[in-house]
């Protein structure tokens, strides 16, 4: 049995700002972030390797003056620390260093003792991190700077006095030193281009996901602007052919269905001539009332092929009990009471009719829960199913059956009128009467001005058309 009316399933809110940004936004930011990410590691790797590669180069360049130099320097000092003399020691040392302004001496003794310090006089620290780049030659550093050394031994007379440190340190431009700063600008800079190129590119993927998001909700007409990248275009355009062989063929499959509908209805009228035309009125009826509370376009076709049908469960009925003429006994009405599940069963074993199988199965229940076959009261009745049990109440009244004749109009919306809330939904038979009473739709009262019912629904236009016919 099928469930409860089964409505289309609604299409998703545009809000949730997750879902929303996800579709937009999420390529494009996930590839920000990505070049970003690439853009600080590379602006970081190539700045550094660069500073690496300066630095070396300035080291190379220093170290052979300072080789150069730095044994005669040795030598001049050694000698006046021998004699005693620190002032003339330093004076060399001052003199010597005028050629390399930015250049550290002194002359540590084989304890650390600094035996002379210029030009700053403050011991020097140790150097760490230290390499060597050739015969006495080291690099190394001291905090953030890094520093050429030259060590040389300073002899005296007779005995080494100690060593000769020259420290010089090595520079880098100022743009190299602020390295940093410029990665962080380059990650930014690749993240904001990368967002912008991606959903400028992409920008045709949004109406896409759309179209591709209402096609999964049966609606293959709507379409989305060929915009973004050649790709983009190109698979929207064949997107928008593909929807349009499906529309083709879902319209053809609801073609068949319907065929299928009108051609089981005929199968239940060619048993019974007293209901002849009974489904195509109660059809009618429906719709006209469906109209009038607002159904879409839809859900009015669904009505009107549940109505055609909502009888199919009487092929399952015995001839004997359903051709009878005159009033039914209680055995055969309880066989007679069987046929909405069975039409029930009928209608949601076929693809494409299975929402018309619950209007099948709901159409003898009442407001009052006082009807068959389960018995349901009030909303819990499919709105479908209440419609039709107005329509399939007034036109049973209204013609001629095996047992009766037909009631006077005005006498069958006196009846529907009086159950409305114990057998009808209290608001639509109360729509439903007044509609008849003010001359609307198929079998209304005819107002004393009017000389003829004017067709205002497609539903009675539909009769009208039979009818000339
Ligand atoms: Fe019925």
């Amino acid at each position: 049995m099928s469930s409860a009316f089964r409505p289309k399933p609604a299409l998703p809110r545009a809000g949730g700002v997750r879902k929303h940004f996800s579709s937009i936004c999420g390529l494009p930011f996930q590839a920000a972030i990505l070049a970003g990410v690439v853009g600080f590691t590379l602006a970081m790797v190539g700045g550094n390797f660069l500073v690496a590669a300066h630095r070396s180069a300035q080291a190379n360049d220093a170290k052979s003056a300072l080789q150069r130099h730095g044994a005669s320097i040795a030598r001049e000092i050694g000698r006046a620390l021998d004699s005693g003399d620190d002032i003339q020691a330093a004076t060399l040392a001052r003199r010597s260093l005028k050629a390399y302004p930015d250049t550290d001496i002194f002359v540590v003794n084989q304890t650390g003792e600094v035996l002379l310090d210029t030009p700053t006089g403050l011991p020097a620290p140790h150097l760490k991190e230290v390499q060597s780049i050739g015969e006495n030659a080291f690099t190394g550093w001291v905090g953030e700077g890094q520093y050429l050394e030259i060590k040389l031994p300073v002899r005296g007379r007779l005995l080494p006095l100690g060593t000769l440190h020259l420290r010089q340190p090595l520079h880098v431009p100022a743009w190299m030193a602020s390295i940093k700063v410029y990665a962080t600008w380059a990650c930014l800079g690749s993240a904001i281009l990368t967002f912008l190129y991606l959903s400028y590119m992409l920008r045709g993927m949004v109406g896409l996901h759309k179209v591709l998001e209402r096609a999964s909700y049966g609606d293959f007409y709507a379409r989305a602007p060929q915009v973004g990248a050649f790709e983009v275009r190109r698979v929207i355009q064949r997107t928008h052919e593909a929807l349009v062989c499906m529309a083709a063929a879902a319209d053809e499959t609801r073609k068949v269905y319907v065929e299928t509908a009108l051609a089981l209805s005929k199968t239940i009228e060619a048993k019974d001539r007293y209901t002849s035309g009974h489904n195509q009125r109660v059809a009618v009826f429906a719709v006209e009332l469906a109209e009038k509370i607002g159904f879409s376009e839809e859900r009015l076709e669904t009505l009107r092929l549940g109505a055609l049908l909502h009888d199919i469960g009487k092929v399952a009925v015995p001839d004997n009990v359903l051709l009878k003429p005159g009033f039914l006994n209680d055995e055969e009405f309880a066989v007679m009471k069987r046929h909405p599940m069975a039409g029930d069963r009928i209608l949601a074993a076929i693809p494409g009719l299975r929402d018309m199988a619950d209007i099948a199965r709901s159409h003898h229940e009442k407001w009052d829960g006082s009807g068959y076959p389960l018995g349901v009261a009030g909303d819990s009745i499919p709105l479908e199913g209440r419609i039709c049990a107005i329509a399939d109440a007034y036109d049973a009244l209204t013609t001629k059956r095996s047992y009766k004749s037909a009631m006077p109009l005005e006498q069958a919306l006196d009846i529907i009128e009086k159950d409305a809330g114990t057998h009808f939904d209290p608001e639509l038979a109360k729509i439903f009467v007044a509609m008849k009473r003010n001359g609307v739709g198929y079998k209304a009262l005819k107002k004393p001005e009017c000389k003829e019912v004017v067709a205002e629904t497609s539903a009675e236009k539909e009769i009208q058309a039979a009818k000339e016919a």
